[in-house]
């Protein structure tokens, strides 16, 4: 099997995952009924954030987080939605890809989930005091 080696790969990638996290029975709601998501403006973002991580590129600016936290005041955001979301990552980037850069995506899927989550904490706690 091939690593991730182009922005096409990492399209695919994206891709791939979106067509289960919509339809997951776990996370597929907070995407299609709570963010409503239009999966084809998101589709090229989502690929320059993993093309900025994986191949060096400049394409993403940042701020990945700040959608997530508006997503959260709407339907709070759980570990086992994160644990979901992880799991469809890494099934998806193992059957597709082996390598290097297969196994990055996986690793920094999983310390943004944690950073995601101990911020989306933090701030409920700070709110919850004032
Ligand atoms: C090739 C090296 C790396 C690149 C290009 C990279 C790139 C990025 C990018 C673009 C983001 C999103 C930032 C945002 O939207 O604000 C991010 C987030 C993050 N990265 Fe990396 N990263 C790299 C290596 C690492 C390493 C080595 C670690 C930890 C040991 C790490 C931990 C994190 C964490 C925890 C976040 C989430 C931050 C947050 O929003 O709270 N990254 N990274
Ligand atoms: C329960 C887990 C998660 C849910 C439900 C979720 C859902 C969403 C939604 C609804 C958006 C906003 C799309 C839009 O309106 O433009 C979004 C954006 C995004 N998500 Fe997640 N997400 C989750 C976890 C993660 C994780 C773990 C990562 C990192 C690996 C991640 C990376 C991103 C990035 C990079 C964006 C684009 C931000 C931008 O527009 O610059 N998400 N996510």
């Amino acid at each position: 099997m091939p690593d991730i080696e182009t922005r096409a790969d990492c399209e695919l990638l994206v891709r791939t995952f979106y067509g289960r996290a919509l339809t997951d029975p776990i996370i597929g709601w907070l995407f299609t009924d709570v963010a409503k998501l239009d999966l084809e403006a998101h589709v090229p973002r989502i690929t320059s954030f993993w093309e900025t991580i994986l191949l060096g590129a400049r394409t993403y600016g940042g701020g990945a987080f700040r959608p997530h936290l508006e997503l959260n005041a709407k339907a709070t955001l759980k570990a086992g939605h994160f644990e979901r979301w992880l799991y469809l990552w890494r099934m998806t980037v193992d059957e597709l890809f082996e390598g290097e850069r297969a196994e990055l995506a996986e690793q920094h899927a999983t310390r943004v989930a944690a950073a995601f989550q101990s911020r989306l904490r933090n701030f409920e706690a700070l709110q919850a005091r004032s």
